[in-house]
């Protein structure tokens, strides 16, 4: 098996635009290794060739993260490569079918609850099993998951929160349950080197947070970066934002 010494290596799912893209920007800028992740080779090859324009140390892999296949293949890739990994983004993810805002509970159909749930809960899962061997090797593993400030019963269930009006019932749902797994984990987790977390990125300039959104894309990596690079002071099973607590 390689061994890939001291040097961090972390993999970031979803890592050929966005939030994904720009996190594995800075964890490359920080002198770790990233695997760039992408649904398709042609997306995860193009994003690494970009990077590495860039100067950073990247390597390439397909991984849809819905595929059986793609999630044993791209952890075995990394298991003869690197031999470990330290830091897992589960970064991919996909909004509601007509936008953010358009939401109405009742009428949300089973067809979405499925693609919705499948990429943002089911997959995550089965990525994290996956590669939970491999972090299990590291001194410090890290597990950032991608959530939403709209997983938050908390504020969702309170009608003057700022959230309150935004109720689309899949995707929000899906990060809810997403929280859930976060703190299932880390308790399991407790007492290991693994450190298990929810990111808010906020609400950021994306394909998925439209023109709208107030937030740089710049911005909107730093949470998960910040996660992913814990020491082992830090936090688990927590629901965070720029540093800051998120109510579940
Ligand atoms: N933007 C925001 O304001 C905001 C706010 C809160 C939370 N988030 C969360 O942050 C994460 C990143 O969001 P974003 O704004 O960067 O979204 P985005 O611009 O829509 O990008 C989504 C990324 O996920 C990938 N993806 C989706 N399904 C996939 C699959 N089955 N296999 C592999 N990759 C898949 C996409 O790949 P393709 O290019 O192949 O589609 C793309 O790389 C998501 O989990 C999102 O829910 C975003």
């Amino acid at each position: 098996m390689a061994s890939h010494g001291d040097k961090k290596v972390a993999l970031v799912t979803g890592a050929n635009r966005g939030i994904g893209l720009e996190t594995a920007r800075q964890l490359g800028k920080e002198g770790i290794t990233v695997v760039v992740a992408a649904r398709s080779l042609a997306a995860a090859n193009e994003t690494a060739e970009r990077l590495k324009a860039e100067g950073l140390d990247v390597f390439p892999v397909k991984l849809d993260v819905t595929s059986a296949e793609d999630r044993a293949a791209a952890a075995k890739a990394v298991s003869e490569r690197y031999g470990k990994l330290d830091i897992l983004i589960n970064n991919a993810g996909v909004g509601a079918e007509d936008g953010m805002f358009a939401g109405k509970t009742i009428e949300t159909t089973e067809r979405e609850l499925q693609k919705v749930f499948g990429t943002n809960v089911f997959a995550v899962v089965a990525v994290t099993r996956e590669f939970l061997p491999l972090l299990k090797k590291s001194s410090a593993g890290r597990i950032v998951n991608l959530s939403s400030i709209l997983g938050s019963l908390t504020l969702h269930a309170d009608p003057k929160s700022p959230i309150a009006s935004i109720k689309t019932f899949a995707y929000d749902a899906s990060k809810t349950a997403l929280n859930a797994f976060t703190i299932h984990l880390a308790a399991e987790l407790k007492g290991t080197n693994i450190k298990v977390n929810s990111a808010h990125p906020g609400w950021v300039k994306t394909d998925m947070g439209t023109e709208k959104a107030p937030m740089e894309v710049v911005d909107g990596a730093k949470t998960s970066v910040q996660l992913a690079l814990l020491g082992g002071d830090g936090p688990s099973g927590r629901f965070i934002h720029l540093g800051q607590e998120l109510p579940w």
